[in-house]
């Protein structure tokens, strides 16, 4: 890996770790995203597409177009005439019932698996026609937290974040401990955890070093699997901060699949209901929650839904459908 395009990568980094020492002196508030559009810069430098960082306009392509898509395992149909979009700098929520092709629906945009048929546009490149190289350029411009399996457990958390960024190529060792390290403080661990194993670790904590690893590249686009499952609805409600604040600094798009319906209202601009093999709806959580459809009415409009949507602000809960604001009994537990 030694091409101009690494060696320009490489430079972007060094120039991203000056500043991020900086930062860390306090006087550089800015720099993490400096430093990001740094790396966007150089690491789109190859392909054709559009720039996409910060506010891209009226006429910019959306984050993600997935148009007409099938998906079959044999005889078995997960998706069939799915058309799924995403804008930049939205935070979609993806519903759905289990099993319904939620993650099989990321991998497919993530490129870690072909669709049957129909086509996948990410960051303005086509997946289906793009070289093997761009295939990877543009991978390393997205972050994934999976479901399972988010840490490789033989390794140390430092290993764990700078997987990544040593797959790019050599970074020298006094860069890539900068990097790491400012992505350890990016997601509010203490740099002290940085030689620990994954089992030394709480459920909280290998989340978030999980995300410091989906953000080691300074990605544009994050897509998180079930991120709070299996938290506390502490470390949940800690959990969707550090993601609101990782949104604002490092201007990400962010498509996650979440049961959660604390984490949706939250977070979320629209909400994509994946039911039928389709996207049915893909809006405002309120619009969403308005539709005539089984799934729908189960999973927003039952008293565990309804008591999130009637914690939405008043301005949104007016928009609500009658039926979501039915008094919730007392003895429901969130
Ligand atoms: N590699 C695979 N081979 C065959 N079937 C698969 C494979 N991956 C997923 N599936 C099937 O696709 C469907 C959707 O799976 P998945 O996307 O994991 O659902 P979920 O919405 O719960 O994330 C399921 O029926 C699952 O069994
Ligand atoms: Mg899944």
């Amino acid at each position: 890996m030694n091409s101009p395009l690494d060696s320009r990568l490489g430079d972007a980094m060094r120039d991203a770790s000056s500043r991020a020492a900086g930062r860390n002196q306090g006087n550089r508030p800015g720099a993490t995203v400096a430093s990001a559009s740094t790396l966007r810069n150089t690491a789109g430098a190859s392909m054709n597409g559009p720039r996409t960082t910060g506010g891209a306009g009226l006429n910019a392509p959306p984050a993600i177009e997935v148009r007409g898509l099938l998906k079959r395992y044999g005889s078995a149909v997960v998706h069939e005439d799915l058309d799924f979009e995403v804008q930049h700098g939205e935070v979609i929520s993806l519903v759905g019932g289990s099993g319904a092709g939620k993650t099989v629906l990321v991998r497919q945009i993530l490129g870690l698996e072909a669709p049957t048929a129909g086509t996948i546009r990410v960051l303005g490149h086509d997946l289906s026609k793009v070289s093997g190289r761009d295939a990877r350029l543009i991978r390393a411009r997205s972050g994934m937290l999976f479901q399972r399996g988010a840490l490789f457990s033989a390794m140390s958390v430092f290993d764990n974040i700078a997987q990544p960024i040593r797959e790019l190529g050599h970074v020298p060792p006094d860069l890539l401990h900068d990097l790491v390290m400012l992505k350890i403080e990016m997601v509010g661990l203490s740099t002290r955890h940085a030689t620990k194993m994954p089992a030394a670790l709480s459920g909280g904590m290998i989340k978030r070093v999980g995300i410091a690893r989906a953000i080691a590249l300074e990605p544009e686009l994050l897509f998180l699997d079930e991120p709070t499952a299996g938290l506390d609805p502490q470390a949940s409600e800690e959990f969707v901060d550090l993601i609101a604040s990782l949104r604002r600094a490092l201007d990400l798009t962010v498509v996650m699949v979440t049961h959660d319906l604390d984490t949706m209202t939250s977070l979320s601009t629209r909400v994509a209901v994946l039911a039928d093999r389709k996207i049915i709806i893909n809006a405002p959580l309120e619009t969403v929650a308005g539709i005539d459809h089984p799934f729908i009415h189960e999973y927003f409009l039952g008293a565990r839904g309804r008591r999130a949507l009637q914690a939405l602000p008043p301005e949104r809960r007016a928009r609500l459908p009658d039926a979501a604001l039915a008094p919730v009994p007392a003895d429901i537990a969130r």
